[in-house]
């Protein structure tokens, strides 16, 4: 925050790092590595709050909302900052539901390209919106009414996308919506084709109240980046998809598991940190550019990883790993993240390890419409600037004569 970015001293940072003042810059520029301390907005949305651990969407924290709200309403509410009373409730879930059809040139798509060995989910998860976006009307209608239109459309549909994707990698059909139930009822339902317990809905329900929105993180940033220079909400939601797929951001989800298989037992979760402190390498879901404390979301995730009779093995290493990293590490700001335990969850619900972001994906879709349309309604395009550390003035030769 501190980092000055006006100035009359018009200094060029050289190569070796040092400043020189050869060469005219209107501004003094401090290089500032991944925009830390950048502000791009003033919003309503939502509240990342590091130091004290604390989470708000629209006002109310995000503990009471996973309680107390269904995704349906979360979705409301971060899209149009308030909760929606019965009609409006009726009224935009019956959007929804209008939306949740896959068009079959997708489904026809997606199975001839799935390679069941190489094909990650998020990238197919990716090229599937980018070619709903294809196939969608008017896209570059950049009204709210219109970009409204297309969000409820992304909304209902990434569910559809990833459980058909799920079951075309099984060798199944996938699974036409039922619209009598409800948003995340109907996700299980497409997944598994039958009707999940009310307590698993609601567990996945929970999970994704809680990855709804998160600031201006870095899928979110490419969202909002995308749609600041008018381009179309298809092409910003298919860059946020492939930002969140990275490791160090919603990727990390599917790394943790795996990191949990290969220790196997609680009794080897000391020699892994050891292991990985020696190597000098990052534990995954661990750490935080904005929390220096526990994550909230991690901590109702835990919560409700802990009831699950059938991955009492997973919980007990996640919770020792927890306990071992934060003596380790806390002094430093280094806590279990949002990506720590959703995985138990998920593997609870018959996802597969590599399908974890998506379902990430399917959630923070909503917070990636809310910020756009709080963006759009203020609009500038986004150009931050880096400094030019090469030479000037090199001299040309002919290609036969380089070296
Ligand atoms: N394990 C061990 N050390 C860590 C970890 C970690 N998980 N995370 C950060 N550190 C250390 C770094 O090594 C660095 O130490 P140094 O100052 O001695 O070099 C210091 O903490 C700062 O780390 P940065 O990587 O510079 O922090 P940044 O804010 O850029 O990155 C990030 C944040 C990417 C989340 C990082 O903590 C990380 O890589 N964590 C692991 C991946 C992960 O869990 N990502 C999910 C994040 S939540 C989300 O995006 C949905």
């Amino acid at each position: 925050m501190s980092k000055e970015k006006s100035g009359v001293s018009r200094q060029l940072l050289t190569k070796e790092g040092a400043f020189t003042s050869d060469f005219e810059w209107p501004l003094t520029l401090l290089v500032d590595k991944g925009l830390d301390g950048a502000v791009t907005n003033k919003s309503r949305v939502g509240y990342v709050d590091g130091d004290k651990g604390r989470l708000i969407y629209q006002g109310y924290p995000v503990e009471v909302l996973a309680e107390n709200a269904d995704y349906e309403e979360v979705a409301y509410l971060l899209i149009f900052g308030k909760l929606p009373n019965e009609q409006e409730y009726v009224e935009f879930s019956q959007n929804l539901k209008a939306n949740r059809k896959m068009p079959v040139e997708v489904v026809k798509i997606m199975d001839i390209i799935y390679d069941h060995e190489h094909s990650h989910p998020m990238s197919l998860l990716r090229t599937a919106v980018s070619v709903l976006g294809v196939l969608q009307k008017n896209v570059m209608d950049t009204s709210r009414e219109n970009e409204l239109r297309m969000g409820m459309h992304l909304i209902a549909i990434l569910p559809t996308v990833i459980a058909a994707l799920h079951r075309l990698r099984l060798g199944l059909k996938p699974v036409e919506p039922d619209l009598n139930l409800k948003h995340v009822e109907n996700f299980l339902y497409m997944l598994h084709g039958k009707k999940p317990s009310a307590r698993d809905a609601r567990l996945l329900e929970i999970s994704m109240i809680l990855h709804a929105d998160h600031g201006m993180n870095a899928s979110t940033l490419t969202a909002v980046a995308t749609s600041a220079s008018l381009s179309d909400l298809y092409s910003s939601i298919v860059g946020a998809i492939g930002s969140l797929k990275g490791p160090l951001h919603g990727g990390a989800n599917e790394v943790v598991l795996k990191e949990f298989l290969k220790i196997k037992s609680v009794d080897h979760v000391k020699e892994f940190v050891a292991e990985k402190a020696a190597k000098k390498e990052k534990i995954m879901g661990f750490g935080h550019r904005i929390y220096k404390t526990y994550d909230p979301r991690a901590a109702v995730l835990k919560k409700y990883a802990s009831k699950l009779n059938d991955e009492v093995e997973m919980f007990k290493i996640a919770e020792v790993l927890d306990r071992e990293v934060v003596a380790k590490y806390g002094s430093r700001g280094i806590y279990p993240n949002v990506d720590f335990y959703s995985g138990i969850i998920y593997r609870h619900l018959g996802f597969e390890i590599n399908f974890f972001t998506t379902i990430f994906a399917a959630a923070r879709v909503a917070g990636w419409l809310a910020r756009i349309l709080e963006y759009r309604a203020e609009n500038r395009i986004f150009r931050p600037r880096d400094v030019y550390v090469g030479e000037f003035n090199k001299e040309f030769t002919v290609r036969e004569k380089r070296p």
